[in-house]
């Protein structure tokens, strides 16, 4: 996935590209091979011109990296900058240093090496700018995690530190670098930056005692003196004027308007507390920087003898101070040389002379060594411990090539260097190069160039070089003064090309030498060099000098070497480490000798283009090829792209190579076949090839992670379906043997049942009482899904067991006087009346006549003929028998409050006050007659009265309320005697029969015939409130 995100961007920035690419971007060309007058210096200047002049200030030659410093700002380094060449492929874009930064990083991932950027040019061509870029390009590009994060900010803010100890103004670069510089950042094998180190080389301790005209100290004092804090400056006990330090004034620039010493100051300070620097190893250090500054003060003067002594300055107070080392110590030290003499230490004076050169040779070395544990603190802090395999990327970043007017020994150091670092490019690119172009048997035409070992040779052969002499006459016992020392280097130099002193000159030249000068011709220019003029720290107690100036140095006996040798051996070191890195280079130029931007100057920059070698190495790169590869690398990268190298070569791998790159379709004048090696011409090609392994890569990768997510997938379902049949065996198993439980437990109750049921009529004891509560429970629950649903259900009642008879009776009493409240309740006012009605009719006439039962389920109304006479109580229509005869007539009889009328249609036929009515005879049988016995005092009245009527208990009960009679009803059984006139009787006979019969019996009676009814109670819903009543 990852891959495929970086094929996606790098098709878009292509597309951007395409766009972005524009017009101005086109000027001249961006790679010098592209160069049709590819031999023709002034066509590379003018293309150099014309490019600076639209501020395109990078052009490549191959991979190599042509910066011309525009002494401006170019908005050309943001982070968007960065966004759009990270990951891209190097001749994509136009050209930039980030793009190199980039492809470094990128083989460095993918072929798992080391890798250098040799950034070289004279000073003030911007090598320094160049290293920084690259880092910050690595700080943006790389991994970010909390703890890399860290690394990167140490790696970043080492610099400004670095640069404040080690970077000084001077006539050519306000921010000149006087000690060279070799860091590696260390990668893990995601591309992190994990850790970094710092070689540091010749720092030019001379500047801290002496300055040339217009040229500055080390930058650190200067903000030390402009920034530091009040408090700080009083405990240094120094003063916020750079005028008051003689080391700060020589120069006469102590103020650079390029150069903000405050801020500096605080970046410093914050970088160093950052970096980890402890608060005491911070104030040591600023001790040491303001001792030197005092002891710069310090002076001399001479006794009677011409000897040096002090005077009592302040200065030898701080010094005592900062450093730790009691005055008197240092007293003795400044005016006295020690000598070992046999095994006895004597005191010998200085003049005033000898005693200044003593005070600047102590400021040197406490700057020196101070500087050198500086770096190796920082190199403590960027330390990675982690021991796990790590790649490098080295930048190299040295002080440039400088001529000045007075050159001294270390400007003869730092061009020594620029000399060295000339040969290994020489080395790598042009002889190296065409060597394996022989070697690998590849057809060649050789380029000349210029070999610059012979001025190396000059200057470090042994027993011959000039190191070689200076080592000589230093250590040599006897005086060696400067002129024996030019002696004797023109008796070994004389005659060497490269080497003129005012001696070996010849007329012309002489002129310009003075005699105690010499001059070498270096690759980059003549530079004529001043003789070299050719000697008490040990109780110190602050932290830094004690550490720097140990007690005892190691091999103190030995022979030591001279500040040369040592230079010259840590020069070879140094390209030790290089030779086993892959190598990368940035040619850094000036465009003028002012720092002026927008100003090309041609002499200069042909000079530059000249020395840098720039058209040997685009001549061979123009001849030669871009890239090369052993075979066996080359087939093991890129087999994938061939089916038939895929995934094994049986053959050589040369072959396999010519039988990949056939397949790849290279045309024949794209690569040559050397004897070990590939040699492929264009890098375009090659990137080809590589886009198609990647696009490649990501399609065999796509096919692994198939195969590999159905193997794993796969391997889930397995133990998936091994855990459902694990879970299910368990689950079957639970449930086995939860039913076996039940079971058991079911028995167990069953048993206890019957055995229960069994002794269910003994008397309570252990085995019946679980029975018998089941029983009960059981009933009671039965009893209340099936209790009757009426008052008048007197059926339906359960049948209880035997143990429940007593509470079964006590439960039905409650629940049938429980309906019966509840009933009762539910009664509305009228339906109450003609219930208490029902209940007087009852009262009278239950028990004692047949029909009664009957007639219950008939509910009375208010009066049973439509049209009620005036003001009636009651009206029902009758059949009345004649007192004669018996003869039945139809009749209505009416009651008012006070009387009983028999009417014939409005017609009263007889009215019977309720003060005179006797009473009311009825039979017991099913009959509706009934006779109302009536008061008769007067012959005149009529007599009683003999009627049928079916609704015969309605009227009777009606007739009771009305006549507030109530016991005048008399049920009576066989015969009932009437009057028919007073004082003569008549007879009616009830019995029952067959059926129904009315007729005057041969005795002259009413004989009334009724069929026998059942007295079976006629329930039913609609009555079933009358039957209550009865029930009641
Ligand atoms: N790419 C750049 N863009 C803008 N200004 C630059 C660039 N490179 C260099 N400069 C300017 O040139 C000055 C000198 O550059 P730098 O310090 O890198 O030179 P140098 O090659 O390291 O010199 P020395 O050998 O003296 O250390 C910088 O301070 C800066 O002002
Ligand atoms: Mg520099």
């Amino acid at each position: 996935v990852e891959h495929l995100n970086w094929f996606v961007r790098c098709n878009r920035i292509l597309r951007d590209m395409e766009g972005s690419l524009t017009a101005r971007d086109r000027v001249g060309i961006q790679d010098f091979v592209l160069l049709d007058a590819y031999t023709s210096e002034s066509a590379v200047l003018d293309n150099l011109r014309k490019r600076f002049n639209e501020n395109l200030i990078y052009t490549y030659i191959g991979t190599l990296l042509v910066s011309v410093n525009p002494y401006k700002e170019l908005g050309i380094y943001t982070k968007k900058q960065m966004d759009i060449y990270m990951g891209v492929n190097f001749f994509e874009l136009p050209p930039h240093i980030y793009a190199l930064a980039d492809n470094v990083y990128r083989t460095m991932l993918t072929e798992t090496n080391n890798h250098f950027i040799l950034i070289s040019g004279e000073s003030g061509a911007g090598k320094t700018e160049a290293s920084k870029k690259i880092l910050q390009f690595y700080a943006v590009s790389c991994p970010s995690t909390k703890l890399l994060d860290n690394v990167r900010d140490r790696l970043l803010l080492s610099n400004p530190v670095l640069e404040a100890f080690g970077n000084a103004k001077t006539l050519k670069n306000d921010n000149s670098s006087r000690f060279g510089k070799y860091m590696d950042i260390q990668f893990d094998h995601m591309g992190g930056a994990v850790g970094g180190h710092i070689l540091s080389y010749l720092l030019e301790k001379s500047r801290v005692v002496h300055q040339n005209h217009g040229e500055r100290s080390f930058h650190i004092f200067y903000q030390l003196v402009e920034g530091g804090e009040e408090d700080l400056l009083r405990w240094l006990g120094l003063e916020r004027n750079c005028q008051r330090y003689s080391y700060l004034v020589q120069g006469e620039c102590a103020k650079v308007s390029s150069v903000n010493d405050k801020s500096d100051w605080k970046t410093v300070r914050k970088a160093l507390s950052v970096i980890e620097f402890s608060e005491s190893n911070i104030e040591s250090l600023f001790a040491i920087i303001a001792s030197v500054l005092h002891l710069g003060n310090v002076t001399f003067v001479a006794d009677s003898q011409g000897y040096a002594t002090l005077n009592n300055s302040p200065e030898i107070h701080w010094l005592s101070k900062l450093l730790g080392i009691p005055a008197q110590v240092i007293q003795v030290g400044l005016t006295h040389r020690k000598i070992e003499a046999r095994s006895e230490e004597v005191l010998s004076p200085f003049t005033v002379d000898q005693a200044v050169y003593a005070k600047d040779a102590l400021a040197k070395a406490i700057y020196g060594r101070t500087f050198t544990w500086l770096v190796n603190e920082l190199n403590e802090s960027l330390a990675n411990k982690d021991s796990s395999r790590k790649t490098v990327i080295g930048l190299l970043d040295i002080y440039g090539f400088e001529v000045f007017s007075v050159n001294s020994f270390e400007q003869f150091c730092i061009n020594y260097c620029n000399e060295k670092l000339q040969q290994l490019f020489i080395q790598l690119t042009l002889k190296s190069e065409q060597e394996e172009y022989e070697m690998e048997g590849i057809e060649w035409e050789s380029v000349p160039y210029f070999n610059n070992k012979i001025i190396c040779d000059l200057v470090e052969e042994k027993f011959k070089g000039i190191i070689s002499v200076l080592d000589e006459e230093c250590l040599r016992p006897g005086e060696a003064t400067d002129m024996t020392f030019l002696e004797k280097l023109e008796e070994k130099m004389g005659g060497h090309a490269h080497f003129i002193t005012h001696k070996l000159a010849d007329q012309k030249t002489r002129k310009t030498l003075e005699r105690g000068d010499f001059r070498l011709l270096h690759y980059a220019g003549e530079v004529t060099y001043k003789i070299f003029h050719l000697q008490v720290m040990r109780q110190s107690k602050n932290a830094i000098v004690k550490h720097c100036f140990p007690s005892t140095e190691p091999d103190s006996k030995k022979r030591p070497e001279t500040v040369a040798t040592q230079f010259k051996s840590s020069l070879v070191g140094l390209t030790e480490v290089l030779m086993s890195k892959e190598p990368w280079y940035v040619r850094c130029m000036k465009p003028n000798e002012g720092k002026q931007p927008g100003l090309f100057d041609d002499v200069l920059v042909r000079h530059q283009v000249k020395y840098l070698g720039l058209m040997e190495h685009l001549r061979v790169r123009r001849a030669g090829f871009a890239y090369r590869r052993r075979y066996e690398i080359f087939l093991q990268r890129y087999k994938p792209l061939c089916p038939d190298t895929w995934p094994n070569w049986k053959g050589t791998a040369a072959e396999g190579v010519e039988c990949l790159v056939k397949h790849l379709g290279y045309k024949p004048d794209e690569y040559k076949m050397g004897r070990t090696k590939i040699f492929i011409r264009h890098p375009r090609t090659l990137f080809a090839t590589e886009d198609a392994f990647e696009v490649c890569k990501h399609e065999l990768a796509t096919r692994i992670q198939a195969k590999y997510k159905g193997y794993r997938v796969k391997g889930d379902y397995m133990r998936q379906r091994q855990a459902a049949t694990k879970i299910e065996t368990c689950w079957r198993g639970m449930k086995a043997r939860r039913e076996r439980e039940k079971r058991a437990w079911a028995v167990k109750v069953i048993k206890r049942f019957i055995k229960g049921f069994m002794t269910r009529n003994q008397p309570a004891c252990v085995d019946n009482t679980e029975y018998l509560a089941f029983v009960r429970q059981n009933y009671l629950t039965r009893l209340k899904e099936n209790l009757p649903k009426t008052v008048v259900d007197k059926n339906t009642w359960l049948t209880p067991p035997p143990i429940m008879q007593e509470a079964s009776q006590m439960l039905r009493k409650l629940y049938t006087r429980h309906m019966v409240r509840r009933y009762v309740q539910g009664i509305m006012t009228e339906r109450k009346a003609q219930l208490q009605l029902k209940g007087l009719t009852s009262s009278i006439f239950k028990g004692t006549k047949e029909n009664y039962p009957h007639s219950v389920g008939i509910p009375f109304v208010d009066t049973r003929i439509s049209k009620p006479h005036t003001f009636p109580q009651y009206s029902v229509p009758v059949v009345k028998y004649d007192r004669n005869g018996f003869r039945p007539r139809f009749r209505q009889l009416i009651y008012t409050g006070s009387a009983a009328y028999l009417v014939e249609e409005a017609k009263i036929k007889q009215r019977v006050e309720f003060n005179n009515l006797k009473g009311v005879s009825v039979s017991t049988l099913s009959d509706n007659f009934l006779i109302l016995h009536v008061q008769c005092e007067d012959i005149k009245q009529k007599g009683d009265l003999v009627l049928q009527c079916d609704y015969l208990f309605e009227a009777l009960t009606k007739l009771c309320l009305v006549a507030n009679k109530h016991n005048f009803i008399k049920v009576v059984q066989g015969s009932v005697k009437f009057d028919i006139q007073p004082g003569r009787e008549g007879f009616v006979d009830f019995k029952s029969g067959q059926e129904t019969m009315i007729y005057r019996a041969k005795n002259g009676h009413l004989m009334v015939v009724s069929m026998k009814l059942k007295t079976v109670w006629p329930f039913n819903s609609q009555n079933e409130q009358i039957h209550f009543l009865n029930y009641y």
